[in-house]
């Protein structure tokens, strides 16, 4: 399917999923939501693609919604907005292939809360990260309210949304908003290398783990240990599990089928 402000490329069993809009700092409007959608959509159903890479062409990760869209948005239109993108922005986190946001800038408003969407977040040196809606008079729309406080905790995240303040990728991963940092010229190598690292894992596994971990933070510890044993127990019922433990055992690389 053709994007007008995405490009979708696959190599190796990895999708590269890039916002295109770098004239706006790949600005999120409407239809780049949508796009985004039908792209993770290919993603989940394509069986060529092990896992796939989030990033951004240009100097900006995503700089945030398009404000010229919010500008003289609607009660009604904005609500609407919020939910069409947090659904999409849901896919991505509950996509059972591994998705790592690659943020190569600026990840400013949508692009912090759509970078939050992915399983996991190397950034570039040069990125910088921020939820500024309260500065446009607003808040997050896109999940940030919600997931930044789960991500980092309360008392970071509310000083972040509250002064709406960028912080640098030093910063960022000092409070755990990105799991690593890198030089900007490794970037997209870094995060590849750790998307092919899963991508030698059990697929069945990695897809339940992202299962475990999403739906285990909306539950009580004990209704999270029970859905763990049930995954537990379904992966004891696959083929990867007997290879898995067996190449184990026989001392060599385990040859992993999804199965
Ligand atoms: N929505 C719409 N357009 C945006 C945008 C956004 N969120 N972020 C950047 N752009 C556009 C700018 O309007 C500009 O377009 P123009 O050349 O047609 O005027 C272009 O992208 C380049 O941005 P510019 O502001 O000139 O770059 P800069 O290096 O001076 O500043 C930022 C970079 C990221 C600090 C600044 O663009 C910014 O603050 N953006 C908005 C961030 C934000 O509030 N996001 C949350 C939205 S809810």
């Amino acid at each position: 399917m053709p994007f007008k402000f995405l490009t979708l490329e696959v190599a190796d069993r990895v999708a590269t999923l890039t916002v295109n809009r770098p004239d706006k700092l790949n600005a999120l409007n409407d239809a780049t939501i949508a796009e985004l959608g039908n792209a993770i959509d290919q993603i989940r159903v394509d069986d060529s693609i092990g896992g796939a890479l989030l990033t951004g062409a240009g100097r900006a990760f995503v700089a945030g919604a398009d404000i010229s869209e919010l500008s003289n948005q609607s009660p009604v239109l904005a609500k609407a907005r919020a939910r069409a993108g947090q659904e999409v922005f849901r896919r991505f986190e509950t996509c059972p292939k591994p998705v790592i946001a690659a943020v190569n800038g600026f990840a400013l408003g949508g692009g912090c809360e759509l970078a939050m969407a992915c399983h996991i977040r190397i950034a570039s040196d040069a990125a910088k990260f921020g939820q500024p809606e309260s500065k446009l008079g607003l808040l997050p729309g896109y999940g940030g309210s919600q997931r930044l406080p789960r991500l980092i905790g309360k008392g970071r995240a509310t000083q972040l949304l509250l002064t709406g303040e960028m912080i640098d990728a030093a910063d960022a991963y000092r409070i755990g908003l990105v799991n690593k940092v890198v030089a900007g010229d490794q970037l997209m190598t870094e995060a590849r290398n750790m998307l092919k690292t899963i991508l030698a894992n059990g697929p069945l596994a990695v897809a339940l783990c992202i299962e475990a971990i999403d739906r285990g933070l909306q539950m009580s510890l004990e209704e999270g240990m029970i859905l763990e044993a049930n995954h537990f127990g379904l992966l004891a019922a696959t083929e990867d599990m007997r290879e898995g433990t067996r190449a184990f055992m026989e001392k060599r690389a385990p040859v992993f089928k999804g199965k």
